[in-house]
């Protein structure tokens, strides 16, 4: 390709790459401008696996076993909405890392995160939603409601407990996730949300367990659950750190607030 072909496409690249940055910009301001817009917008989002497989099930294009597909597609769901409510926290951190070595004109602030932290709401809630989707169509259409054996199963299949014990624990999180609990229960709401990291550890034994020898799938969400469970724990481990040595007067309190989110 001749030099002077190929600077004209540097630019033109270059250029474009300019203006999608300035693009992406403005839409990052208006989104931390309307976070309730984004609010409904992610819970749209979230319900267009649970539209799909309606429409799916409408159509009678679930395949051979349909409630086999309908009561694997909601725990698989409920599993990836825990994962990505999880993963909020970190991906701001990283994302906030990258503004500042960038230098980009927007998101060097935590504060210019405030949408995209908001999302850990709706992301639990989805979560929650599809778990119960996923209960009532185990109780309702697999055991038909015969207590008998759901008590049968939870003996008998160690998956069964599990995937109770995680629904239990995300109970209290989806009641409390309200404004009005989060000002009722001030610091102890903090707390109650770290039940989020036991439930996503039994969801993922629950997946382990229930999943036939040479099937791999469970093992990825077991990794990406590790991942984040070691971030938060460097977390936890640098907030500590940072807090003795400003008790020692070392580390100035601007400097803690500014690099630390304290997020469950
Ligand atoms: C009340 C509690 C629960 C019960 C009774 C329950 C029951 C079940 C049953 C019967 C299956 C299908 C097993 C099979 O086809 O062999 C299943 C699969 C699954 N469940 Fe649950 N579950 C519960 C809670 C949860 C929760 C809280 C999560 C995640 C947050 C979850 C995630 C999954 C996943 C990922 C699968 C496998 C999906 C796949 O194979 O693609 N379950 N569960």
């Amino acid at each position: 390709m001749p030099r002077k072909w190929r600077i004209c496409m540097r630019d033109l690249i270059w250029t474009n790459l300019l203006d999608a940055g300035r693009l992406l910009t403005r839409i990052l301001r208006a989104a931390n401008a309307f976070p309730r817009h984004v609010a409904w917008m992610a819970c749209i989002c979230m319900a267009v696996p649970a539209m799909l497989t309606s429409l799916k099930t409408l159509g009678q294009a679930l395949g051979v076993n349909p409630l086999e597909e309908l009561i694997r597609g909601s725990g698989r769901w409920a599993l990836i909405w825990l994962l990505v409510a999880l993963a909020i926290a970190p991906l701001r951190s990283a994302l906030v890392a990258c503004a500042r070595l960038g230098h980009w004109s927007y998101g060097r602030r935590m504060s210019d995160w405030n949408w995209f932290i908001r999302l850990r709401r709706q992301a639990g809630l989805a979560c929650f939603s599809y778990a119960v989707i996923h209960l009532v169509l185990y109780v309702s259409l697999d055991i038909d409601c015969h207590w008998e054996e759901l008590a049968r199963d939870v003996s008998d299949k160690p998956y069964i407990g599990m995937g109770i014990a995680a629904l239990l624990l995300l109970t209290p999180l989806a009641v409390t996730s309200t404004d009005a609990w989060m000002r009722r229960l001030e610091r102890n709401w903090k707390r109650l949300h770290m039940l989020v990291y036991p439930a996503a550890v039994f969801s993922i034994a629950h997946f382990l367990l229930l999943s036939k020898p040479g099937i791999f799938d469970p093992f990825g969400y077991a990794m990406v659950l590790a991942g984040l469970l070691v971030y938060r724990l460097a977390e936890h481990c640098l907030h500590e750190a940072i807090s003795h040595e400003r008790i020692d007067g070392s580390v100035p309190e601007r400097a803690l607030e500014q690099e630390i989110s304290i997020t469950p």
